[in-house]
């Protein structure tokens, strides 16, 4: 199975993005990364116009051809979304680059571009992420994306939220946050927890699902905690720039 396989195959993502696309795509749609279509392909349904801009050339070529040959209203543009210069102004934009804490795909800077080229009403799918954070313990020694719960994670404290982005707004892709958090136990830290969930719309919104914004999990350095103790944490990361961008501390 490849990754677009995987995209297309997790039912519960598909599900809440057609179902805000149903409810709003309309007049000139545009689908930025678009991959292997299926977005796009639902949202032709619904809209006069469909525009799917896509980076990548042998994606355009081996999955969104194929899968977007049927429909006679949309059209694929091969191009960067976070520089190309858009001539239309779109009614809808639907841009699924998501990933945890939106650090290592391009879904802020793609959605900061198309603001210079929107409307007023132009609606944005999906709507927000917000983000929240856990401190706890594991025995990972490198930034891993949890599935199924694996690798295990205690926790330590109550999830907390510390961020949200809106795609209708042009967002700081540099984020530098300071969290206290309460140890819920007497032992040792070593882990953060990061989790999105997506508003698709503003009354539509999801947790993770098997391709969509997986659980991430940050090793720190290891602190000895006592419980009801306050932790301080450093968070920084570049949205956009990759899980390299990852800083932490804990006090
Ligand atoms: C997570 S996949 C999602 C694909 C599709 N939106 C979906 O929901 O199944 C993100 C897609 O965005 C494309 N992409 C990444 N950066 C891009 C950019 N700057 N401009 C256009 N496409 C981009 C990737 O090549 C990939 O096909």
């Amino acid at each position: 199975m490849t990754y677009y396989d995987d995209l297309t195959k997790d039912e519960k993502r598909v599900t809440i993005f057609k179902e805000a696309i149903k409810q709003n795509a309309h007049g000139l749609t545009y689908d930025l990364g678009t991959g292997s279509g299926i977005l796009a392909g639902i949202a032709s349904k619904y809209a006069d116009k469909v525009y799917a801009y896509e980076i990548n050339p042998l994606t355009i070529k081996h999955y969104t051809k194929a899968n977007l040959q049927q429909y006679n209203n949309i059209t694929i543009i091969e191009t960067d979304a976070s520089t190309h210069k858009f001539t239309e102004k779109p009614d809808v934009v639907i841009c699924e680059m998501l990933d945890t804490a939106l650090i290592d795909e391009e879904q802020v800077p793609v959605t900061n571009n198309i603001q210079k080229y929107t409307k007023k009403d132009t609606i944005h799918i999906p709507h927000s992420t917000y983000d929240t954070i856990m401190i706890g313990q594991t025995n990972i020694t490198n930034i891993t994306y949890q599935e199924n719960n694996k690798p295990n994670f205690k926790e330590y404290s109550e999830e907390t939220k510390y961020n949200e982005t809106i795609f209708r707004e042009k967002n700081n892709t540099h984020i530098q946050k300071e969290i206290t958090l309460t140890s819920k136990k007497t032992g040792t830290i070593n882990t953060i927890k990061l989790t999105t969930y997506t508003r698709v719309t503003e009354q539509l919104i999801t947790g993770p699902t098997p391709m969509l914004n997986p659980p991430l999990l940050i090793p720190t350095k290891e602190k000895k905690v006592k419980k009801g103790e306050k932790i301080k944490i450093q968070l920084k990361y570049i949205m956009g720039g990759g899980l390299n961008t990852i800083q932490t501390d804990i006090q």
